[in-house]
């Protein structure tokens, strides 16, 4: 498939997402957090008696939190399983494929505990949405690991022989990499810009204009993940830190091993 036919073939994939319509209810349409969220989110699991029961238990009591990755996990699990009846591609392997979506989703919570621990840490007011954009910063993954799993695991073996970033091999292999599709998925969400930018610039933090800071944290906190995840250097090729944020941040690296750790501590111990 050429480049163009992949992106167009993913994003006609986004757009069949559910819009998750009750996620974006969770803001205001200036981008702030709604004064009522509880009650939002009490509305918008009162209909789905499973979704309320994650809501209260992830985390130990119903919160924007837990809300908002009840929801999400709903968009990932659709994503997890692959169906044979509407998949093309016969090279698909259902456990490999349900592997990469479980360890993407765990990633994706650490990042978010990280960034909400970061945000607080520099004093960045909006901690909800430092979370919530480190939630959902590789959310595209999920759609590249479920409808161009042959590729993406070309792409991988490249990664891995040529100790590239895995956002790059993808630029180089696709032409556009999953913080693009990423960006797309929370646009139909319907999510405040500033989350949408986070997503979209989370490997290019330089590129962002709407809330430089956000998609800073966003952009320290995956590498500060996978710097304690993968046991690499905090100066590793595949997950590449913008050489200044670390001079910005102004935060001993000890202190951000301590955030990391913390992080990861949150999700294993809510782990089911
Ligand atoms: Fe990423
Ligand atoms: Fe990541």
């Amino acid at each position: 498939m050429a480049n163009s036919e992949l992106a167009n073939f993913l994003l006609s994939k986004v757009d069949q997402l559910p819009a998750v319509a009750s996620l974006a209810n969770l803001w205001t349409s200036d981008g702030k957090v709604a004064p009522d969220v509880m009650d939002r989110i009490s509305v918008a699991v009162q209909s789905d008696p499973a979704l309320a029961s994650q809501v209260m238990t992830a985390g130990g009591g119903a919160s924007v939190q837990s809300a908002v990755m009840a929801l999400g996990l709903k968009t990932v699990e659709s994503l997890m399983v692959a169906k044979a009846a509407e998949d093309t591609a016969t090279s698909i392997n259902p456990e490999t494929l349900q592997l990469m979506q479980g360890n993407l989703w765990r990633h994706s919570k650490i990042v978010g505990f990280c960034c909400q621990l970061l945000a607080k840490e520099v004093g960045y007011p909006n901690t909800n949405d430092a979370f919530v954009a480190g939630l959902f910063h590789d959310i595209g993954k999920a759609v590249l690991n479920r409808y161009a799993f042959e590729e993406i695991n070309a792409v991988l073996r490249v990664t891995s022989a040529k100790a590239k970033a895995l956002f790059t091999a993808e630029d180089e292999a696709f032409g556009f990499n999953h913080s693009y599709i990423g960006a797309k998925i929370v646009a139909r969400w319907n999510l405040p810009d500033q989350i949408r930018e986070a997503v979209e610039f989370h490997h290019t933090p330089e590129k962002a204009t709407v809330d430089v800071q956000i998609t800073e944290i966003v952009h320290l906190g995956n590498v500060l993940v996978n710097w304690i995840q993968m046991k690499l250097g905090l100066k590793s090729n595949f997950y590449p830190l913008r050489p200044y944020i670390l001079d910005k941040f102004n935060i001993p690296t000890e202190r951000l091993r301590q955030i990391a750790e913390e992080a990861n501590e949150i999700v294993q111990s809510t782990a089911k």
